[in-house]
């Protein structure tokens, strides 16, 4: 499985996602300014990964800031300001953000010495408990996963977008290591094209049985039986149990329930927000009308200058969901109680 993002002596190591999966390279960002710059232009990107590329940038600021308490604070609190600025949907962004400051407001009191340490291994922690929430989710996810199953994803919610291992991708991955055989249809996923270049690459490199789709197919598909179940990956859970996904997620989840196929979700705790009671409270993320008048924000497709619109993510309501998976369980069907419920 590809590394999707190191510790490497000082430096946050990230294999760079805007030119997979033709170039395999790694982008080395030294500082805290760095990391933000790579989250905001997604050489990272995928919810739990922001949030572990965060983290780690959190861990770079308390160890190169200055050793003098207050200035310690300020820097700090500096760092975290344009942390959270990077992208706005993906919960775990700011889940980490809030975890990392909690824990340096708290070593603080100690000394600056303590707090850069607690931070490090409180990074590390996030990524290592990341992997194995993925592979606890995957072992949920793998019994709803008939014997041969032809499933379809969309975006991609894999090792690449985690700390290791994925969340949906998760379920594809523990579905095989179970012998059960499994067909993936990638939806290529437009604009950004997560799924043409990213899902069927790490798909590739494990042996899983991949085809890759335009998104305009799925429907279709359905509608001829060769889809028996989707799985796709979140950026943030409301206490509903409304997903906002990548757009084009919500599309999927409303073609699933017209043609009676599963549609399930698989996401860890960190990105449930039971701070807002419903979807129509997540913030969207807007991108540049450029990634869709150019392929891959490069070749030109439509007339020079012609408006487009970018939403980056949209919200399926829990109706059209059949479950939610997490590393504590499935809530099944997904509602206040249900979600609740995940928290013990
Ligand atoms: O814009 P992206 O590529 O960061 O969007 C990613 C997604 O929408 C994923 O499906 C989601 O973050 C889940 S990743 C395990």
């Amino acid at each position: 499985m590809v590394k999707t993002i190191e510790w490497r002596d000082g430096k946050v190591v990230m294999i760079d996602q805007r030119v997979l999966p033709h170039e395999e390279s790694y982008v080395v960002n030294e500082t805290p300014e760095q990391v933000a710059e790579s989250i905001k232009t997604m050489v990272i990107r995928g919810a739990p990964a922001i949030g572990i590329a965060a983290a780690y940038g959190l861990a770079q600021a308390a160890l190169q800031g200055p050793s003098e308490p207050l200035a310690a604070k300020k820097r700090f609190a500096d760092v975290c300001e344009f942390m959270a600025a990077t992208r706005p949907t993906a919960v775990n962004l700011f889940w980490a953000i809030e975890r990392m400051r909690k824990l340096f407001d708290d070593k603080l009191l100690d000394s600056v010495a303590a707090a850069r340490e607690a931070l490090l291994a409180e990074a590390k922690k996030i990524h290592e408990d990341d992997i194995a929430s993925c592979r606890a989710m995957g072992k949920f996810g793998a019994e709803l996963v008939p014997a041969s199953a032809n499933i379809l994803t969309h975006c991609n919610a894999g090792a690449l977008a985690t700390g290791g291992y994925g969340t949906a991708l998760g379920v594809i991955r523990a579905a095989q290591e179970a012998g059960k055989k499994v067909h993936v249809l990638a939806d290529e996923t437009r604009p950004w094209l997560q799924g043409a270049r990213l899902t069927t690459y790490e798909l590739a490199a494990d042996g899983i049985d991949t085809t890759l789709i335009c998104d305009n197919m799925a429907g279709a598909l359905m509608a001829q039986g060769k889809i028996d179940l989707v799985v796709v990956g979140a950026d943030r859970i409301a206490a509903n149990g409304d997903v906002a996904n990548k757009i084009g997620t919500y599309t999927v989840a409303v073609l699933a329930k017209e043609n009676g196929i599963p549609f399930y979700v698989a996401a860890p705790l960190s990105t449930i927000d039971r701070s807002l009671p419903d979807g129509t409270h997540i913030a969207i993320e807007q991108r540049s009308p450029e990634e869709v008048t150019r392929v891959f924000g490069k070749v030109p497709i439509a007339p020079d200058g012609l408006p487009a619109a970018n939403p980056a993510f949209d919200v399926t309501p829990a109706r059209y969901i059949t479950a939610i998976i997490t590393e504590k369980g499935v809530a099944k069907p997904p509602s206040v109680d249900s979600v609740a419920g995940l928290f013990g």
